[in-house]
């Protein structure tokens, strides 16, 4: 029996409904192939910002240090501002636990209905790797003259040597195993310093990796390719903010954000590499039990696979897939009826089942 210990932090909105969904189908897929669970959940969010004036405790971090995985839903809500449920939160864990590397999956499954005239699964699937811990997301900043009409405000981005070249590495790397088509998005044209380096690196990192097609565009046309033409990419890199952008732009080509799943590695498994929907909280549908859990299912998959479980992965995508094809399990997103809780259960069922096909 292989025993994981999860560190669940559920958050706030619509995390609360997903997450238990994704633990049913951990729970599933351990049922079948004899892994075993320690779940520990944290209340950590937005309502506990509102009673002690925090996100999570002072020793949080620690607290959740030695966990094998993080599994989180989402985090903010009216009432807090966003920057400070996701600095107090979301943002130190990626940082301190240096999961330089944000994973994001698109894929369109057999039964969601594509936005995109006549496109097919087969036209869209592909991994958008973000830079997770540095770039446009700095801390590094401020405002003077405030209130005043020589108010000045400077934000500065960061891009280091060393943190650039490990993302593209990684980029690489998922491009050997995929189609050996890398995609990088830039600016060069309008942000002068920062994104010429990018380009820099990428030019320089990909003679190591003759075999790999790489191409570039601007991140703004970039957009406008991934809905005219998503069947050009494979694997697409970007900085902290343009994967951002990306990976909320990929999985809405693909029918809903509501099944976008995402990672947070720490490759070098120093720390906790932390599993996560892509989605936000959902305050306009939080409460209703409407919420698709896919991303969260997803997200679980994900982390069994970094935990070595290939087989329990397999099995939750393919109950996924089924789940999809078969056409009641889908939430009000995918142009289906089904509560979040019928959703999660189909998904559980046919791994139980063992009929996943
Ligand atoms: P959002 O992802 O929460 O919602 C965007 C839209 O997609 C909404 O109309 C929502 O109903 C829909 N949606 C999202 N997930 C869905 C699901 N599973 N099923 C069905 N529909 C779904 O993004 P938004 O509105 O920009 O942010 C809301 C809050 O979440 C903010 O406080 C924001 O800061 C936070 N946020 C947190 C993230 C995280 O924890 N990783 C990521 C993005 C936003
Ligand atoms: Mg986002």
């Amino acid at each position: 029996m292989t025993k994981f210990k999860i560190a669940v932090i559920p958050g706030d909105g619509i995390g609360k409904e997903v997450i238990p969904e994704g633990i049913q189908a951990l729970e599933a897929a351990g049922s079948v192939l004899n892994i075993e669970y320690q779940f520990d959940t944290f209340d950590w969010g937005c309502e506990r910002y509102t009673k002690t004036g925090r996100m999570m405790p002072d020793d949080g971090l620690e607290q959740i240090r030695h966990h094998n995985a993080i599994y989180l839903g989402a985090v903010g809500f009216p009432g807090v501002p966003d920057h400070i449920s996701l600095w107090g939160l979301l943002i130190p864990i990626r940082r301190k636990f240096q999961q330089y590397v944000n994973i994001r999956p698109v894929q369109l499954f057999p039964g969601v209905p594509c936005p995109l005239a006549h496109r097919k699964p087969e036209d869209i699937d592909f991994v958008v790797i973000r830079e997770n811990n540095e770039g446009e997301y700095s801390e590094i900043g401020g405002r003077i003259n405030q209130g005043t009409e020589d108010e000045i405000c400077v934000q500065e981005s960061i891009f280091t040597r060393k943190g650039t070249d490990r993302i593209l590495k990684f980029a690489f790397e998922i491009a050997k195993t995929r189609k050996k088509h890398l995609t990088s998005a830039t600016k060069s044209n309008g942000i002068v310093h920062t994104m010429p380096f990018w380009d820099e690196r990428v030019a320089t990192l990909s003679q190591s990796y003759p075999d790999i097609k790489v191409d570039k565009y601007h991140i703004d046309i970039l957009t406008a390719h991934f809905v005219l033409h998503p069947d050009w990419f494979d694997v697409v890199v970007g900085s902290n903010l343009f994967g951002d952008i990306l990976s909320d732009l990929g999985p809405a080509i693909a029918g809903t954000i509501g099944i976008a799943p995402s990672s947070n590695i720490n490759p070098e498994r120093l720390f906790p590499s932390m599993f996560e929907p892509v989605h936000g909280s959902a305050p306009d549908i939080a409460g209703k039990g409407i919420a698709n859990p896919i991303g969260a299912i997803w997200s679980a998959a994900m982390m069994l696979e970094h935990l070595g479980q290939s087989e329990a992965s397999d099995l939750i995508m393919k109950a996924i897939r089924q789940a999809l094809a078969e056409g009641d399990a889908k939430t009000a997103d995918m142009g289906g009826k089904a509560s979040t809780k019928e959703c999660g259960a189909a998904i559980a069922g046919i791994i139980k089942a063992g009929t996943s096909k």
